[in-house]
């Protein structure tokens, strides 16, 4: 049982380009928050494609009533503030319109989008600098082969988006553990695994902070995870969290996997 009393377990639901409309986005926003029970030991991050963000701004005192359940992440961030450079989004806008957390080089970006790990980098340090915790993500795109090509593929990746982290900002950050073939399949990693890999992950990070500070990284796993496989990652996974695609448009099953990740951490 990995269970961590150091950390709270971190939960992000990525909806990704979807629902199409504002009203839809409405309805299940209200069925997600209402699956989320106030809980001291479990994080919601609950990330809606852009437009919808400033919808579901938490209030920077919330009067009584008003929800803390989740915390608001986006999927993705430009590394300049502001400028020529139609199209993108800057840290900044995002902090302003509510967000606390940003995804950063989710594989569908990096394979669809042409995100590198410069990229990477780059927008690590912008949303870090402008106050935001970052949710990074690292995968491989498949495990045939020699290990060692592709624990060294996923080592490069943390190395590179830490490369100009400070001490200091290590504590807005989180891995999340997404092999590329299980991320939108039906082909989750096995919890074994992703232990493996939550120890490389987490051993790349002390070669650059030291130990101690390694350890309170939080490390998620991500790739078709549902509620029939949550309680397994996060009891034998070695993971802090999880991130949560497709299930995260479900309220139910979302609320099944909230369930299961208070019931581990009580
Ligand atoms: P999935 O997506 O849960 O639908 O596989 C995971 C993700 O967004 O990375």
């Amino acid at each position: 049982m990995q269970k961590n009393n150091r950390k709270k377990i971190i939960l992000v639901a990525n909806w990704k380009c979807n629902p199409a409309t504002l009203r839809e986005a409405e309805r299940l926003f209200r069925a997600t928050v209402n699956v989320i029970p106030k809980n001291k030991n479990t994080e919601v991050v609950i990330c809606p494609p852009y437009v919808f963000l400033s919808r579901y701004k938490i209030p920077a005192r919330p009067a009584g009533g008003q929800d803390t359940r989740y915390k608001l992440g986006s999927q993705d961030v430009f590394w300049e503030e502001t400028g020529a450079y139609t199209g993108e989004i800057g840290p900044r806008m995002l902090k302003s319109a509510g967000v606390s957390h940003v995804i950063i080089g989710h594989s569908e970006r990096r394979e669809l989008f042409g995100e590198t790990n410069e990229t990477v980098q780059k927008k690590t340090a912008a949303a870090l600098k402008a106050g935001l915790s970052v949710i990074i993500c690292v995968g491989e795109r498949t495990r045939e082969g020699d290990a060692s090509v592709y624990i060294s593929f996923i080592k490069e990746e943390v190395a590179s988006a830490l490369r100009d982290v400070p001490k200091s900002a290590l504590s807005r950050v989180i891995i999340a553990y997404e092999p590329i073939w299980a991320v939108g399949s039906d082909e989750p990693d096995t919890p074994h695994s992703a232990l493996e890999m939550a120890i490389y992950i987490r051993k790349t990070a002390a070669d650059a902070y030291g130990r101690s500070l390694a350890q309170q990284l939080p490390v998620l796993y991500g790739g078709s995870v549902s509620a029939s496989n949550a309680g397994a990652f996060l009891r034998d996974g070695g993971v802090d969290g999880l991130l949560v695609g497709r299930a995260s448009l479900h309220p139910k099953e979302f609320g099944k996997i909230v369930k299961i990740t208070q019931d581990i951490n009580k």
